[in-house]
């Protein structure tokens, strides 16, 4: 469990898998999960010849449009081969047409979001005239795609595979296949917002970093990550959906015992936007100097109350506010030590102003 960074279930399953012994599970007979075992491999196997696809597209002539998009970025053919990026084209049956030549079930590729049926019952390719990111797992496996549209005018700006039996996107992380190792060995990782911030960074030597996807952190995000290391580093924009964003985060790390690092960039910047102006090295500094999350937010606390306290002059009433907020920060925290830290904090930060 340690090693592969997988809880107890999963890590039966991996076994049994490898030693080819059958799991029969309470409640349900082992035909059927004999069924669904195999379901889901075949599913990993269209996901993984649909990678194949988007990737040989891009490298192709139909791809160009994907390609030039992708030069336009600034990202190269070794981060192109490494997060396994591809084009998905916009013809409309292209990737139904070569899933019907591998002779792949058409209702699993359906399952797996990467084909639809449109009012006439035939199908059609759901990613179309995208840049496809593939959402690949620890271990290698194809799980689902988050598509890219090529220009800002196109909505939504990315489109996800939808759930299936093989992705959970509150589970899923994209960047994890280089990262995990990286994780471990360095005993850090970096949580970022989006694709290309977690692609910028991997693709500038910062390799232990990650994005979810289509969706806030969450905690089995967080809990899954945490078995691989326990320093995280947040890095948000400075805008107010970033300082939401980084609220959200802390109320879910507290209660965990997880004590998260903050970087935050100028507003209106994202890790990918930052490390194009400013260099990697600038982001390296930052991380180097990050806060711890609740600091920073203790210390927003106060500065709201003096802030108010100059403008509406009522001081004692502002200050119990403050005082309230650390209180329900303080009360997301498990153990004592951790309180009286926070509660050392809050004095400390008082005492300053
Ligand atoms: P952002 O809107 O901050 O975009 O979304 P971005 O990551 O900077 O994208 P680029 O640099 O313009 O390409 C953050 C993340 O939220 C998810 C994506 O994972 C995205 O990277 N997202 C965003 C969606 O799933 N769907 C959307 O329509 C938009
Ligand atoms: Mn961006």
């Amino acid at each position: 469990m340690k090693y592969e960074g997988l809880d107890f279930p999963q890590v039966v399953e991996e076994l049994a898998d490898r030693y080819g012994v059958a799991l029969t599970q309470q409640g349900q007979n082992s035909e059927n999960i004999a069924k669904n075992k195999s379901e889901k491999e075949i599913l990993y196997k269209i996901n993984q010849l649909t990678a194949r696809f988007y990737y040989d597209t891009l490298n192709s002539p139909e791809g160009q449009r994907g390609m030039d998009y992708l030069k336009h970025r600034n990202i190269n053919h070794d981060m192109i081969r490494e997060a396994i990026l591809g084009f998905a084209p916009s013809a409309g049956k292209s990737l139904l047409q070569h899933l019907q030549q591998k002779k792949a079930p058409l209702d699993l590729a359906e399952k797996l979001g990467l084909i639809r049926k449109g009012q006439r019952g035939d199908y059609y390719d759901f990613f179309r005239d995208r840049v496809m990111c593939s959402i690949v797992s620890a271990e290698g496996k194809v799980l689902g795609f988050s598509g890219r549209a090529l220009s800002d005018e196109v909505q939504p700006k990315y489109l996800n595979s939808p759930e299936s039996p093989i992705y959970h996107k509150s589970h899923s992380l994209l960047g994890m296949q280089t990262a995990k190792a990286v994780i471990r060995e360095k005993d850090q990782v970096i949580l970022v917002e989006g694709n290309f911030d977690m692609i910028r960074l991997q693709q500038e030597g910062i390799r232990h970093v990650v994005a979810p996807l289509g969706t806030a952190l969450t905690e089995q995000q967080i809990r899954y990550l945490s078995r691989l290391s326990e320093n995280f580093i947040l890095i948000f924009d400075g805008d107010a959906a970033g300082q939401k964003a980084s609220a959200r985060a802390l109320e879910l790390f507290l209660p965990l015992g997880i004590l998260p690092r903050v970087v935050i960039l100028p507003s209106g910047e994202d890790p990918d936007s930052f490390v194009r102006k400013e260099g990697v090295e600038a982001l390296q500094n930052k991380i180097s100097n990050s806060v711890l999350l609740l600091d920073y937010w203790i210390e927003q606390i106060l500065s709201e109350r003096l802030a108010s306290d100059s403008k509406t002059g009522q001081g004692p009433q502002a200050q119990a506010k403050a005082i309230r907020k650390v209180g329900e920060l303080l009360e997301l925290v498990p153990g004592e030590i951790e309180k009286v830290y926070i509660y050392k904090g809050l004095r400390k930060g008082m005492a300053c102003q």
